[in-house]
């Protein structure tokens, strides 16, 4: 028994599950590239009063979620781990004076957040995003190029079925009349609110939308609804981003108890769920505008906009649609050898089609060739390369494992030869499929 284990709610990503990881952030950092979002980094962890500020002293992510780093020496800043990237990536572009960049600046990052939730299916304490945010534009339009990316991006990961879960929470203008209006709501059944509940309605009424208490579900089903309560400027926003979605041909549902759980947003927000998958912990992504983010965080007012996607529950989804999503491995051409000790002749060919860009393995046990030839063709190799007597003369032996039938070859076309190979292999192969 092994004494030590991956802390509670981290996992690792072995090699099948790396690979499809690494699937998915290739489609997101094509799909960057086409859209014109440059990639970004920012550190793991930041002072912790760029979330606090951020994301709001009044959310879970704050108040029970926040992996705080315990601090060395008395002087020292308070940090924590990220729980999202849209505090850091905003303080990034306030601390490197973005905002002199034509707007909006479009930047986005993958990587892993922390948050310090009780583990279960599709929640972990440390997950993987793909976060993308464009900062300096109002709007609508868009929302709706941002919306429509996220939802392409699940479609090219081979995810069908995602459904866009739309909303406007308002802004400051037209918000705090409706958190009055629901605050009243939820007062008139103050005594049937479980203690937490009861606390928030003090400090965060809209939080109560999305209570995972069932206690909760009738107040929040009959509970008045924000796009009833929009002011005009963020009536007419709401309206226009649904018609650019409609115009690209993006569909959507409008689900107006989408509040999301972080402090910062107005006006757009929304969700990617599979359809028929839309409980807690089940958001495949989700996002929206920020117009007071960056004013927050100590820049001028800027509006910005952004989703982050899940990327352990789209690798979760597809592996429950028995698509695992890891990638095949280029195929392999093994290197064996009639004399079990010239290990040095064999580990030499590999080394020269590994220098030509081919997947290759020497086969460094000092064994019989029947031996070697079977762990290659257990390996899935389609070609091993069997050097002998006649590498004297410069050539080898080229076996098709498959075929089983072999003929010699001088070492310096192998490469070519092998290349050709597996082009044409791989076309037969899609022609078949
Ligand atoms: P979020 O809704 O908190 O938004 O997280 C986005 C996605 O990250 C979720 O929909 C979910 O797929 C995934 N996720 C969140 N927590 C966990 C967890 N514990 N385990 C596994 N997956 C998780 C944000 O983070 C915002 N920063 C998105 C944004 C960007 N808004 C504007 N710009």
């Amino acid at each position: 028994m092994p004494s030590f284990r991956a802390p509670r709610g981290t996992r690792d990503l072995l090699p099948a599950e790396r690979s499809a990881f690494a699937r998915l952030e290739s489609i997101a950092s094509d799909l960057a590239t086409r859209y014109g979002y440059r990639a970004i980094e920012t550190p793991l962890f930041e002072q912790s009063a760029v979330f606090e500020r951020g994301i709001g002293e009044v959310t879970d992510v704050v108040e029970k979620e926040l992996f705080r780093v315990a601090p060395r020496t008395e002087e020292a800043e308070t940090w924590a781990l990220r729980p999202e990237a849209t505090a850091g990536i905003v303080r990034a572009y306030l601390q490197h004076g973005m905002h002199v960049l034509p707007p909006p600046v479009k930047l986005h990052l993958s990587g892993p957040m922390f948050r310090y939730d009780r583990p279960q299916a599709g929640r972990y304490r440390q997950f993987w995003q793909w976060d993308v945010e464009a900062i300096g534009d109002g709007g609508p339009a868009i929302d709706a190029e941002i919306v429509e990316l996220g939802a392409r991006f699940y479609r090219e990961a081979g995810l069908p079925d995602v459904e866009i879960l739309l909303n406007s929470i308002g802004d400051p203008v037209c918000r705090p009349a409706y958190i009055d209006t629901l605050r009243a709501h939820f007062q008139s059944a103050a005594d049937r609110l479980p203690p937490t509940e009861r606390q928030r309605l003090a400090s965060n009424p809209l939080r109560l939308l999305d209570s995972k208490d069932p206690a909760m579900a009738d107040l929040i089903a009959t509970a008045p609804r924000l796009v009833d309560h929009l002011c005009g400027p963020c009536d007419e926003h709401f309206a226009s981003v649904r018609r650019h979605l409609d115009g690209l041909g993006v569909g959507y549902r409008v689900e107006p108890a989408l509040v999301r759980g972080l402090d910062y947003y107005t006006r757009t927000a929304f969700e990617f769920y599979r359809r028929g998958a839309e409980g807690q912990q089940q958001a495949l992504g989700g996002g929206g505008r920020y117009d007071g983010l960056v004013e927050l965080l100590g820049g001028r007012p800027t509006p910005g906009m952004g989703f982050a996607l899940g990327l352990d529950r789209v690798v979760l989804a597809l592996e429950a649609l028995g698509a695992s999503g890891a990638q095949e491995p280029a195929s392999l051409v093994v290197v064996v050898g009639a004399d079990p000790a010239a290990t040095l002749e064999r580990l030499r060919i590999a080394t020269l089609l590994r220098a030509d860009g081919l997947h290759a393995r020497a086969d460094l046990a000092v064994r019989k060739l029947g031996r070697q030839l079977e762990s290659a063709s257990r390996d899935g190799a389609h070609f091993a390369v069997i050097v002998g007597d006649e590498l004297a003369t410069g050539d080898v032996q080229l076996r098709d494992l498959a075929a089983g039938t072999q003929r010699p070859i001088p070492v310096v076309d192998l490469a070519r030869e092998l290349k050709r190979a597996a082009a044409s292999h791989h076309h037969g192969a899609a022609g078949r499929g």
